[in-house]
Order: structure tokens, then C-alpha cells, then sequence
């Protein structure tokens, strides 16, 4: 070797050295596993992330007392946090991560994990959140365009200028926590908040236009199942959304692609949701663009690098959380809800979630600012409405691991109080299990007398469970304020079976069942019913076929 060639080698060697390795396997990443679950695999274990978001302008390090209050009376593990473009770059090219600092250093002694939240382009849709010198550089950095062309706040997605800018400060984040953040603090990262926007169907900029006329990519329509041509012809009424949702996807994609590049941290983007129950989607209610409930397979195909689309939920009916869990958990896409109303009538829909497989929850505006979100959600985060989700959560945070290493290798069904407080079946094989609510810890049916007098839950919205089948006859149920039923799901065989053991206990970190102890008598005649405190059993059902 020559004196410059070796000399070559040393400088690259020590260049190597100089940047922190990042072992991939040591990194957060998502599993998937037969049967099309999934596991949020943190530190080479699975995770379960107890959430909390907290408020949009929360971001500062003077209110970061207040938001770990919050985290702490929740008992959550992970705190999903903003990091606006603004803050990291107020003028172009020169970054100051002061707060990411903070945050990351404080998180550590909290010992909570963290989901930074990209506010970059799209806040809301809107561009609240960029550096004053993209807000005010209309030329450079486009907005959205009406169908009269009149300029709308958002930014187009169909300028590279800003897609540019935009990645470059994205990837300045990441290298940020390549450096900074080899104990991978921050276990995930979302790109841009609810990109699409409220209101503007479809950009009218040339640019927009040019590509509306042309053809939809051979690639989507290959994947939706719908002829090529155009736009119109493809998606018909649906058209304006599809477009804006493949190219809002496709920019997200390039700025999610580049980070990933840098440290392959999770990645996904959050969705704001029209109604999933609507016969016709009515385009005033949708956020185009965004990866709603109808645009999944959309944003599949043009957003390889996100790991997972995500909803954010402020719908407290059931019918429609239940229709938003089934539209998100799918073999090609983690279920993972980034933000939900947190009125305390959303509580049990984290029971629903992690019976649907959630590898995260989070309820929305959770720290102590005072800065309240009804009537998205709570009133007051008061101690009723903090408990709600912090009786849960405390229940579930020592068995969390235990608890995502399951649910990604079994069978699961989420379940929670609707407005009628109706009975739900769901059938695993050959056993049927029925939710019900607002019962006595026992009595059935048959005791007319209890009907007359109310339980303390008739009328309010608590009660859900979450199920996984861990054997063909062995049944995982967690929960509060519900009972479940069982039956033989055989013709003429309902009632020919019998509890072998009903276990009330926990789980250790792998998943292994603890047992504490048996419920029997009165705690099982009338199905298992899970009182108002969290509770975890583990039921083994046996046949009784010999009987015939
Ligand atoms: C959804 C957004 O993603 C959040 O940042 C917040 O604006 C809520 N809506 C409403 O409070």
C-alpha cells in the first residue's frame, strides 16, 4: 500500500469509529409474526407501549414538570411528544436540538420511552409549525391552491422545494438521535401530523393539476384492484382522495425514507379519520390526504418505508372505535393508536385495543398544563378522568412485555360497552364466547328481580376486555366491568362443557401465566365477570361430548 492509500484507510477507518454504531438488531423495530401479528420490539423484546401524548405546545422544557406529572399518576411507559421544524431550525440550515436534549435526558431519568412527533410541513394539515423562513418564502415553499386558485394556508405536496427542506431537517432529527441516543430512548417516530387537510378536496396548483390529468401510477392501481386510466375513472367519486392521498404519501415517503436511512427507527403517519360507518364518505368531512380508513391500501403502496398508518381516534361510540380497530390491524399493518379523545369514556376502548393487538395506545392532551381538550376529550383532567386510564394502565405495566409477546403469537378479540349495552359474540373454533354488560357480579337472566335494580356501571361507559386464545381450550381474558359468557360453538353441544380451571393471576415477562388464585362458585356461575378494579384470568375449558 502506498503512504496515501494507507493514509486513506486510516481517515475512513477512524470516520467509521467516529460514528456511533447502530446495532440493527438492538434497535426498535416492528415484528410480524404468523398470522399476521404484530410485535413492537423494543431493547430485543416485544413492548407494549402505555402512552400518553401530550398537548401541542408541550414542547417546550419549561412545561416538562407538568407533562411528567401526567405520565407519572398514568403509570404510562411512553411519551409521545412534538418536535416542531421550527424549534429544531429557525433559520435554514442551523439547528438547535436544546429540547430534544431535554427531553431525551429527562425521559431517561423518568425511565419512560419516548415517540417524537415530526411537525414539519403538516400540522393538522396546516404549516403552524415550519420555520418562519418557509412560512413567509411563498414563492419557494407553495401552498395548496382552491378550485378558484385562490392560496390556501397549507403547503402544497407537490413542491420538491419544500419536500427538500423538509427532509433535510428531518434527517438532521435523526442523525440527531443516531448521535445522541444509542439506549434508543425514543422508540419510534412519526412523519408530519395528519397530513391531508379539511376542506380542500384536491391542490388545484399546475402542478396538481398537470398530474390529475395524467394517469394513476400502474403500481396503485395493480394494488387497489381498480383499472388504470384516470383518476376518475379508477376511484370514481373517491378520486380527489386518492390523489391527494397517494401524493401526500409519496412525500412523506421520501422524508420517512431518508431518516430511515440514517437510524431505521419505526416509522409511520397518523390519520385524521372520517366516519368509517358512512355510506357515502362525504368529502367535507375528510381530511384529503390523509391516510383515512378508505386510503390504507393507498398509502401501502406509495409509503413503503412507514412501518404503519395509524388512527387517531375522537370518536367515543364504539361501533365506530370497533370499526377503526378492524380497519388498522391488518397483516401488513401494526395496530397502533397514537391518539384518542381521553374523556374517561375512552378508557375501555384500550381493552378493545389491545384485544384487536395494539402495540401502542395513547390517549391525547395527558399532562398538567391545564390546557384541556373537550370536546375532543375531557372536560378537566381531573383524579376520575386521569384514573380511568391509570387503573389500567398501572394493572397492565408490569406485565406489558408479557403481554405483547402474547397477543402477537394468539388469537385476540377486543370488545367494549356500546350504547346499548348490547351482548357481542365472537366465535374461536369451537367455543363462542358473549361479552356482556351492566350485570351483577352474579344472577342471570332468569332472576327477574335483579333487572329492576341497576348496576353501578348501567349508564356509564366503562367495560372491555380484551381475549387471546393461548390454546385450543384456554382462554386469556383481561378487563374491567364486563362479563363473558361461554358456550360450545357446536350444534346441539352449547352447554356441553365445563370450567376445567378458572385462574385469577398475571403475566411475567415472556408471557408465562403466574397464578394467584382460583375463582370458583359464585366468581363463575354466571360466566367470569370482571369487576370494576382490572383483573386477569386464565379460563381452560373442557368438552363434555361423552355425555351424548
Ligand atoms: C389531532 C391532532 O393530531 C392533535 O395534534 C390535536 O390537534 C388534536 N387533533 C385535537 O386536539
Amino acid at each position: 500500500m502506498t503512504f496515501t492509500r494507507r493514509l486513506i484507510a486510516v481517515l475512513l477507518m477512524s470516520a467509521a469509529l467516529s460514528t456511533p454504531a447502530v446495532a440493527s438488531n438492538d434497535l426498535p423495530r416492528i415484528e410480524t409474526r404468523a398470522g399476521g401479528r404484530h410485535a413492537l420490539i423494543v431493547d430485543g423484546a416485544p413492548f407494549l407501549m402505555l402512552g400518553a401524548q401530550a398537548n401541542n405546545s408541550s414542547n417546550h422544557a419549561s412545561v416538562l414538570p407538568q407533562v411528567w406529572q401526567t405520565i407519572g399518576e398514568l403509570h404510562a411507559n411512553t411519551l409521545e411528544m412534538p418536535v416542531a421544524w421550527g424549534q429544531i431550525e429557525p433559520s435554514e440550515g442551523k439547528f438547535d436540538f436544546s429540547f430534544v436534549d431535554a427531553l431525551l435526558a429527562q425521559a431517561r431519568e423518568h425511565k419512560v420511552r419516548l415517540v417524537l412527533l415530526w411537525f414539519g410541513t403538516w400540522k393538522n394539515g396546516g404549516p403552524g409549525y415550519t420555520p418562519e423562513w418557509v412560512k413567509t418564502d411563498l414563492k419557494r415553499f407553495p401552498r395548496k391552491r382552491d378550485e378558484q386558485g385562490r392560496p390556501l394556508a397549507a403547503l402544497s405536496p407537490f413542491a420538491r422545494t419544500t419536500l427538500d427542506v423538509d427532509r433535510t431537517a428531518f434527517v438532521a432529527l435523526i442523525r440527531h438521535l443516531r448521535a445522541e441516543d444509542a439506549q434508543n430512548t425514543v422508540i419510534m417516530v412519526q412523519v408530519e401530523n395528519e397530513a391531508g387537510a379539511f376542506g380542500i378536496p384536491r391542490d388545484r396548483t399546475p402542478a396538481a393539476d398537470k398530474l390529475f390529468n395524467g394517469s394513476v401510477p400502474k403500481d396503485l392501481a395493480a394494488a387497489v384492484k381498480r383499472p388504470g386510466g384516470s383518476w376518475r375513472e379508477a376511484f370514481g367519486p373517491l378520486a380527489d382522495q386518492a390523489f391527494m392521498s397517494w401524493y401526500t404519501a409519496r412525500y412523506i415517503e421520501e422524508v420517512a425514507a431518508a431518516g430511515k436511512a440514517v437510524k431505521p427507527l419505526p416509522m409511520y403517519a397518523n390519520a385524521a379519520l372520517s366516519d368509517p360507518l358512512a355510506k357515502v364518505v362525504d368529502p367535507k368531512w375528510v381530511s384529503s390526504g390523509s391516510p383515512d380508513w378508505n386510503m390504507i391500501e393507498t398509502w401501502k403502496v406509495a409509503a413503503p418505508h412507514l412501518d404503519f398508518v395509524a388512527p387517531d381516534i375522537y370518536s367515543s361510540d364504539w361501533s365506530r372505535v370497533r370499526a377503526y380497530l378492524q380497519a388498522y390491524a391488518r397483516p401488513d399493518n401494526a395496530l397502533m393508536i397514537p391518539e384518542m379523545g381521553n374523556a374517561a369514556d375512552y378508557a375501555r376502548f384500550f381493552w378493545a385495543a389491545l384485544g384487536s393487538g395494539a402495540i401502542g395506545y395513547a390517549p391525547f392532551s395527558m399532562d398538567a398544563t391545564g390546557y384541556v381538550n373537550y370536546p375532543l376529550g375531557a372536560k378537566a383532567l381531573d383524579a376520575e378522568t386521569v384514573d380511568a386510564f391509570a387503573s389500567k394502565f398501572a394493572f397492565m405495566a408490569p406485565m406489558a412485555r408479557g403481554w405483547a409477546a402474547l397477543a402477537s403469537e394468539h388469537e385476540g378479540w377486543g370488545v367494549a360497552k356500546g350504547k346499548a349495552a348490547a351482548d357481542e359474540a365472537r366465535d374461536f373454533g369451537e367455543w363462542r364466547l358473549t361479552a356482556q354488560f351492566d350485570r351483577w357480579l352474579i344472577g342471570d337472566e332468569s332472576w327477574t328481580f335483579v333487572k329492576a335494580d341497576p348496576t353501578p356501571s348501567t349508564g356509564k361507559p366503562t367495560g372491555g376486555a380484551a381475549v387471546l386464545q393461548t390454546g385450543p381450550d384456554t382462554f386469556l381474558i383481561v378487563g374491567s366491568d364486563i362479563r363473558i359468557r361461554f358456550a360450545r360453538n357446536a350444534p346441539g353441544k352449547a352447554d356441553r362443557w365445563q370450567y376445567l380451571s378458572v385462574d385469577e393471576g398475571r403475566l411475567d415477562e415472556q408471557g408465562n401465566w403466574i397464578s394467584g388464585r382460583p375463582w370458583n362458585g359464585d366468581q363463575t356461575d354466571y360466566g367470569v365477570n370482571l369487576p370494576s378494579k382490572p383483573a386477569m384470568l386464565r379460563v381452560r375449558l373442557g368438552r363434555m361430548d361423552e355425555f351424548h
